[in-house]
């Protein structure tokens, strides 16, 4: 059935009698079956059309697009998987393993030095606060590649043209990293305790995002960072910024202000609601068209603790509504490093509109060392995962963002104004203006994006929402009111490019796991917002179709009309991950290559492969017993069940981050918390990664980027 809302694909028939999507449905398992007959079996043969796959291959392959581009398969071997070793309890290797043919060496690591006067790594942690923010930062996270010179780089989500030959787009650039969170027993010689204002400030310096330099050398492969770059920055906790959008100077944001010093945090007054201090938790991110770098707050609740429940009063917000949106947005009653303990800006009781100032996207301009990141409210404030951009045939931009948390929501936002390709200066302010949409997937396939706009959809005075500025603070409410699905668990949205005679603007999004899915006794997140973070217990539903989902599943949708502003969408499930050997059908999903759990970083490179990296225990025990360490692997749209491991990782670790260069030839990638099982008292008995692969001291692990490249020079993934 094809549906009025999802215009013919533009992709050519193809009669050769190829296996069709019909084809692929009937083919799969019988629970899978049932599901499609019963609830999306409209959209999924709607969502990719009436066409064969061998149609598509065909036409992609055969239409104009520059040299190299347009996906034409996958072109390597699956590597094995990093399994348990019972005997020594970790996994049997302490290594990032990619597949023959390619090349995974570490370009920098937690601690190396990434600017001027930067001293390097000191293996024993002693290092200070003051070292920290000039070096990189802890658990890498999402990650963009910006060329030099390159102000002009767009993906090719944007459908414009990308400049990916020449030497020098692809061998000199800026990356962006962010940095989610610290290890606090490794970060520290004694680890956390006892908490002391020098410690909280290094951990508050390994927060954030780090934009080094980096560059390949002339006749090699190999790439390095330039540890004196002008670019070099550091952007951390503590780092005065701007609040822009519909909240800037409203009462919601006006906390008290501190004198931020090495040995303490000074009550001086009160902001002025138009300046933040930091960022923290940076997990993924975005990027825009006009070349600046977006970071988005993640578990920043977290940071905070509210030991007693109760809050001062506040000029011109209520205590009641300030303990409602702590509750919904889950500031627990101690922190989860201990900052509050010595460092008072960070108590949500004394200074309770301090949350207010986190939760949101910041926009950085990485190629103006001197600019000041910038809050960017009209995007939403929850548990930003990343935030994905699409440009339409109109020159009409959206961001497509997840709310990382079990039985969230999807969100995208629609500038108001156009993007203007030909002057980066014209955008500079885009962002803050537009549309909040969240989405709700309705159980045939079809689904709205339904607008958080003050006045409508109940978000009005009664309902406790006064103003747009009220709405934003309060984004995890105003979706509850206006009847957002609730998914399980939205990590990083990804758009496929449009190339190749692909003109859709399709969009996935990973549904990491959520073990509250089906559970008992039945919840929802109330409309009232008086629900208390990921406590809701929701039945299944299409668009989250299994129980206590510990594998997580991918969701895609397709706009309607090819319009980012569009209100309508068509969606279906591309995949449900799983374990092929695990006796209980619930998990073992339809994944017809390498099994995966637990889907996290998400992201089509400019050849239309879409990469899948995941953040699951990492133990190879458990759940992920045949599956063993977190992987990186490859998919092919076109057919979701074709699915390659393409990466393996150390003992405890999750992979995440993904970016090439434009020429697809380096791909950049984040190991995150190596050896996380490890103490303080003895560090690496989980894992000595990246010192076990040749890279610097042992000592302790170390988040670290790693580049990834081909003995024969070519594109990372293609045949
Ligand atoms: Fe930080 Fe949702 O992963
Ligand atoms: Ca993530
Ligand atoms: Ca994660």
């Amino acid at each position: 059935m094809k549906s009025h809302l999802h215009p013919k694909n533009d992709i050519t028939i193809n009669p050769s009698g190829n296996e069709s999507i019909r084809d692929v449905i009937e083919r799969v398992s019988m629970k899978r079956r049932r599901f499609i007959m019963t609830a999306v079996g409209a959209s999924a043969v709607t969502v990719l059309g009436d066409v064969t796959i061998g149609g598509i291959l065909q036409t992609v392959a055969a239409s104009t697009v520059p040299a190299g581009l347009g996906f034409a398969g996958i072109g390597f071997e699956s590597v094995e998987p990093n399994l348990l070793n019972p005997a020594t309890g970790i996994l049997e290797k302490d290594l990032v393993t990619v597949p023959q043919g390619y090349k995974a060496q570490v370009l920098v690591a937690w601690g190396d030095p990434i600017m001027p006067g930067a001293p390097n790594w000191s293996s024993d942690a002693s290092q200070d606060a003051a070292a920290q923010e000039k070096q990189f930062g802890m658990n890498a996270d999402g990650m963009h590649f910006l060329p030099i010179p390159g102000r002009s780089y767009h993906r090719r989500t944007s459908g414009l043209p990308v400049p990916v030959e020449g030497r020098a787009f692809n061998t000199r650039g800026l990356l962006c990293v962010n940095h989610e969170f610290t290890q606090e027993q490794f970060l520290h010689p004694e680890g956390l305790n006892p908490v002391t204002i020098q410690k909280v400030r290094k951990s508050q310096a390994a927060n954030g995002v780090s934009i080094l330099e980096i560059s390949k050398d002339r006749f090699g492969n190999n790439w390095s960072v330039n540890r004196n770059s002008r670019f070099g920055r550091r952007i951390t906790g503590n780092t005065e910024m701007r609040v822009a959008g519909p909240v800037a100077g409203s009462d919601f944001v006006k906390s008290k202000k501190f004198d931020i010093t090495p040995d303490g945090s000074f009550e001086i007054g009160v902001n002025d609601g138009y300046t933040a201090y930091g960022t923290v938790n940076n997990c993924a991110h975005g990027e825009t068209p006009w070349g600046t770098y977006l970071t988005c707050e993640e578990n920043w609740n977290g940071y905070f603790q509210n030991a007693t429940r109760t809050v001062v009063s506040v000029p011109g917000v209520e205590d009641a509504d300030i303990l409602q949106g702590q509750n919904r947005y889950g500031i627990p009653t101690s922190s989860r490093f201990g900052w509050a303990s010595v460092d008072p800006r960070w108590d949500a009781s004394t200074n309770p509109l301090e949350p207010h100032l986190f939760g949101w996207v910041v926009e950085i301009d990485p190629y103006d060392p001197q600019s000041k990141p910038v809050k960017r409210t009209t995007l939403g404030r929850f548990k930003h995962e990343s935030a994905q951009f699409v440009v339409d045939d109109n020159n009409r931009l959206a961001f497509y963002m997840g709310d990382d948390e079990r039985n969230e929501y999807i969100y995208k936002f629609v500038c108001s104004r156009p993007f203007n390709p030909n002057v980066r200066g014209a955008n500079r302010d885009l962002l803050d203006y537009g549309t909040l949409y969240v989405a709700k997937f309705n159980d045939n396939g079809t689904g709205e994006w339904l607008p958080l706009v003050y006045g409508q959809g109940g978000l009005t005075p009664e309902n406790g929402f006064r103003s747009q500025a009220e709405v934003l603070v309060k984004t995890r409410q105003a979706a509850d009111r206006v009847g957002a699905t609730m998914m399980d668990r939205p990590e990083w949205t990804a758009v496929r490019p449009r190339i190749g005679g692909f003109n859709e603007i399709e969009v996935y999004c990973a549904l990491t796991n959520n073990n509250r899915r089906g559970t008992e006794p039945e919840s929802v997140n109330e409309a009232d917002g008086s629900t208390i973070s990921g406590s809701s217990r929701p039945p299944v539903d299409p668009a989250n179709p299994r129980e206590d989902n510990r594998y997580g599943h991918i969701i895609r949708w397709r706009e309607t009309g090819r319009s980012v502003a569009a209100t309508s969408f068509n969606w279906d499930i591309f995949v449900e991950c799983g374990d092929k050997q695990d006796p209980d059908p619930n998990h073992v999903g339809n994944i017809n290559g390498d099994d995966l759990s637990s889907p996290d970083g998400l992201w089509f490179d400019d050849f239309g492969r879409l990469w899948i990296q995941t953040d699951h225990a990492g133990t190879g025990t458990g759940d992920v017993v045949n599956i063993g360490s977190n992987t990186m692997s490859c998919a092919n749209p076109n057919n979701p069940r074709e699915i390659k491991r393409f990466l393996t990782s150390p003992t405890d670790c999750e992979v995440t981050g993904v970016i090439t260069t434009p020429d697809g030839r380096a791909m950049f990638i984040n190991i995150q918390h190596p050896g996380s099982r490890g103490s303080t008292e003895n560090p690496t008995s989980r894992s000595n990664w990246p010192h076990s692969q040749g890279y610097g001291p042992a000592g302790r692990p170390r988040s670290a980027t790693v580049v990834i490249t081909r003995d024969n020079g070519g594109i990372i993934g293609a045949i």
